[in-house]
Formats: C-alpha cells, sequence, structure tokens
C-alpha cells in the first residue's frame, strides 16, 4: 500500500524537487534551552524561534513555495477593488473545484467564523468527523453545538484503519433523527482530520455523508485544509480511485458537497483563505460578511502577492509528486520511531507524526497535560518544537471543569518540502533517547489560564524539578554535545 520511493533496497522517500533557497539554523545548547522553555512558560507556542532548532509547531504559513510561486508573486495587481490578481486566483477555484462563486479571507479560521455567523444559531448542532480548535470556538461563539459522530476506529492509536477519518453513518443519521434536521445548519467533513493525527476520510464515506444530508435536506461543508493529503490517500488507498487523476479526485469531492473552505496556510503553500460555492443563496448569506470582517471582496484581507502564490500552489496540489512529499516524510518517520518502541499513531498521516503521549508518559495524570509536559521535553532535549494536542488544548467547562481529551498527542509537523531526511532523523534519535529515559518527565500545571483558547498562550510550570533532572541526565549521556 505504501508508495515510499525504494533506493536500494531501503524504504526512504525520494524528494522529487531540489533545495535553492536556505534559511540557516541554531542550535542553542541544552541549558539555554531549559531556561527558554521556562521564559515561555512550557508552552511550545510562546518559544522564540530563534531559540528553536527545528520548527514542527505546525504545517501552517511554513510550507516551502516553489519557484513559481515566488516568481508569480512579482506580477500581483496592487488594488483594493478589482485587482487582476483576484480574477486570476477565481478562476484557479473554479477550474480546481468547479464552484464558480469565491469568497476570499485572510486564512482558515475568518471562513469558519463567517460560516458559523451566517448559518449557526443558538441550539444549532453541528456534526462532524472531528473537530478542530477555531471550529469549535466559532460554532460555540454563535451559540451552536459540536457533536463528533466519528468511526470507533478513529480514536485508536494503533490502527490499519486506512480512513479513520471517516464518519459513522449510522451515529450520523441517529443524530439527525435526535436532534431534527431543522436544528442541523450543515454537517461539516474535516478532510484530513487534523486532531485524530492528521487522518482521512473515504470518498465512499464522503458520499454515503451526501446521502444523508440529501434525504434530510442538509448543508454539507468541507473543511478542506489538510485536502492535499487527504487526496493523496484516496488515491492510493481506495480502491475505487486508484485510476483516477487527483483532479479527478478533487473535482469528485468538490462535487458532494454545498461549500468548501479552506486555510490556504496549508492548502495550497501560501497564507490565505477561502470559501467556494456554487449555490448563490450560501453566498448570499455570507458575502457581506467579508468587507465587514476581512476586507473588500476583491481581497479578503490578504496580500495580492499572496493570493498569487496561492493560485500557483493550489494548481501544483494537483501533481501527485508534489503532494506525495509529506504524507512520505512523515510515514518515514512514524516508521523509525516505530521500530524503537515509541507509541506513535498509525496508520501515519498527513500533517506530521503524533506520537502518544497517554503511553509515553503514562505515569503523569491528564490532569498534569502529559502531552504538553513531553512537548516541552522534546524541546529542551532536542530544541524540536512540536505542539500539545491533548487536554491542554481543550476548554473548560461552564462550571471550571477540565474538558479531558479523548487523546493526548504531540505533534511533530512536517511542513511540506521544508526537512531534509537526515533532520527527520536527527528529530527521532533525541525522541528515542526521551523514551529511554521518560520516568525522569513529570506534569505541569498552569500558572496563568486564559478563559479560551488556553493553549496559544496559557503559561505552565512543572510540578517538580523534572526538567533540571532530565537536563542534568542529558549532559551524563551527550557529554559536551548541545
Ligand atoms: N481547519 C483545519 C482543519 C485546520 O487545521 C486549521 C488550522 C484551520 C481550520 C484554521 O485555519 O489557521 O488558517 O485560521 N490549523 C493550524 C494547525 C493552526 O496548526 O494545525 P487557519
Amino acid at each position: 500500500m505504501s508508495q515510499i520511493k525504494f533506493y536500494q533496497g531501503e524504504n526512504v522517500p525520494l524528494e522529487m524537487h531540489k533545495v535553492r533557497i536556505v534559511q540557516k539554523l541554531n542550535l542553542i545548547p541544552v541549558e539555554e534551552r531549559l531556561q527558554a522553555m521556562g521564559e515561555a512558560g512550557n508552552n511550545t507556542f510562546l518559544l522564540r524561534n530563534r531559540d528553536v532548532f527545528l520548527d514542527m509547531l505546525t504545517d501552517s504559513g511554513v510550507n516551502a513555495m516553489s519557484d513559481k510561486q515566488m516568481a508569480a508573486m512579482m506580477q500581483a495587481d496592487d488594488s483594493y477593488a478589482g485587482s487582476e490578481t483576484f480574477y486570476r486566483l477565481e478562476a484557479k477555484m473554479q477550474e480546481i473545484f468547479g464552484k464558480d462563486i469565491f469568497l476570499p479571507a485572510h486564512q482558515g479560521r475568518a471562513c469558519e467564523n463567517i460560516i458559523s455567523r451566517a448559518f449557526v444559531k443558538p441550539g444549532s448542532v453541528v456534526p462532524m468527523n472531528y473537530h478542530f480548535t477555531t471550529t469549535k470556538s466559532h460554532i460555540t461563539l454563535n451559540g451552536g453545538r459540536v457533536e463528533e459522530i466519528f468511526i470507533d476506529e478513529a480514536l485508536k492509536i494503533t490502527s490499519d484503519h486506512p480512513f479513520k477519518g471517516n464518519v459513522d453513518i449510522d451515529k450520523l443519521v441517529a443524530l439527525i433523527e435526535k436532534e431534527g434536521a431543522g436544528n442541523i445548519p450543515f454537517v461539516r467533513m474535516e478532510a484530513g482530520t487534523n486532531l485524530i493525527g492528521g487522518q482521512p476520510f473515504s470518498m465512499e464515506n464522503l458520499q454515503q455523508v451526501r446521502e444523508v444530508c440529501d434525504k434530510y435536506g442538509i448543508m454539507l461543508v468541507l473543511d478542506a485544509s489538510l485536502l492535499a493529503d487527504n487526496l493523496y490517500f484516496i488515491k492510493i488507498r481506495e480502491e475505487s480511485c486508484l485510476d483516477k487523476s487527483i483532479r479527478e479526485i478533487t473535482r469528485e469531492m468538490s462535487d458532494l458537497c454545498d461549500i468548501i473552505y479552506f486555510s490556504a496556510r496549508k492548502l495550497g503553500c501560501a497564507r490565505g483563505g477561502g470559501i467556494c460555492t456554487s449555490r448563490a443563496d450560501l453566498a448570499d448569506e455570507m458575502r457581506e460578511l467579508v468587507p465587514l470582517f476581512e476586507g473588500f471582496l476583491t481581497y479578503g484581507g490578504m496580500s495580492v502577492r499572496e493570493m498569487e502564490a496561492m493560485t500557483v500552489g493550489l494548481d501544483e496540489t494537483m501533481d501527485m509528486e508534489m503532494i506525495d512529499q509529506g504524507p512520505q516524510f512523515i510515514e518515514f518517520m512514524v516508521e523509525e520511531l516505530q521500530k524503537k518502541g515509541i507509541p506513535v499513531v498509525t496508520p501515519a498521516g498527513g500533517l506530521g507524526c503524533h506520537v502518544d503521549a497517554m503511553e509515553f508518559v503514562d505515569h503523569i495524570p491528564q490532569e498534569q497535560y502529559p502531552a504538553g509536559a513531553l512537548a516541552a521535553a522534546i524541546y529542551i532535549v532536542s530544541g524540536v518544537r512540536g505542539m500539545e494536542r491533548g487536554t491542554m488544548s481543550e476548554q473548560r467547562d461552564d462550571d471550571g471543569n477540565e474538558t479531558i481529551s479523548n487523546m493526548e498527542l504531540v505533534r511533530l509537523a512536517l511542513p511540506r518540502r521544508v526537512f531534509t531526511l537526515s533532520q527527520v532523523k536527527y528529530a527521532v534519535d533525541r525522541i528515542v533517547w526521551l523514551y529511554e529515559n521518560r520516568r525522569l518527565i513529570g506534569g505541569l500545571s498552569f500558572v496563568e489560564e486564559p478563559k479560551v483558547l488556553r493553549f496559544f498562550f496559557g503559561k505552565l510550570a512543572p510540578v517538580s524539578d523534572w526538567q533540571t533532572k532530565l537536563v542534568a541526565k542529558f549532559r551524563e549521556d551527550f557529554g559536551d554535545s548541545l
């Protein structure tokens, strides 16, 4: 099933691009990393990039651009209204998705703001394969509720299910029957389901969701931010799509959805976002929110240069040799970690490699944020910056109780075409050392805790002096090395 290209009998992915611009990296000594982590309140979001060696926080807005994208940026047409750049982008959207209306927005969550304001009312229920942090916040902000109707396999860390991002169709039908179709403004499908490890859904599942939506007269919305990875997996894992081109698969998916929105910080390797639909009635509900929150209808808060890069980037996304690099590097990293017994989410998904903190540090209770603690420990021992995706990323309920997450993951994102394989190997090597010394890792507790999206800027402290002990062990084993 794996599409990894073979090289001298080794399972090594082969890049179909060369590097023409580079940026110097900096690896500060472990003692300075410990200090930097402390100053950042043990929250990897608050680290300064100068203190980070390999930035695996996210794939958002940090993918490498192509020479053609950079070249296109030079021909951007600066104009508040009616920019030719917009018309080029709109035409590319129409060509790829076959939807004639395109509403620009400055990034993915801006699209979520517009869609939620337009369609979510107090008491609304929005079923989805899995929530994303900003999606859930916007739906709740507008008085709605998110209901996740994933398949049982979705939350299994170790699995060989090719489409863990699928919706459980029976649960979807039962939910609609219970809540009433009138209270459900739309069903949301997230491509490359972010919070469960970048796991895809299948074309067949999307078709089944569409059938249910048709039966009950409910609209279907696709979050296409991680579409590139999902397309790759459908192409290699789904029997009925093996012979279809990426363009054909994209079009088939698009035809099943009423609205497609995306973060172009991921899809298209630029920075921006947008909403596509061919339904004029839906566009009418959303259009006036664009100038109100984003900018005029022909730029939506984006720089025209980024829009040009996005047009070319989206076109390049329709090329299997471009979109296979991310998932193949991730598969390599997952397999290398697995060989050493490190608990990781399988099968390897898109976006990044996901380490299972629940097992890695099974001695840390979820109230002490095991994934947050592991992300801090990984940074200290390697300079690699990952992201907590667990209880810290949840929000307390109205009574102030913790919302315990289904999973405790540390995501090590592999932005597309950015890192080399030796850098991936370095990260693996340090994580393996940390695993051998995992009993040294302790929990964290909040010292500053924002009410909304606390994982972004909350500050935490270690519950004991475990970080100092970890650094001492590092020095013992690594000598003078950084
Ligand atoms: N939907 C999904 C599936 C996402 O992964 C993201 C962003 C958004 C919407 C929001 O888009 O950042 O452009 O506003 N994910 C980033 C991440 C932040 O690191 O996974 P945005």
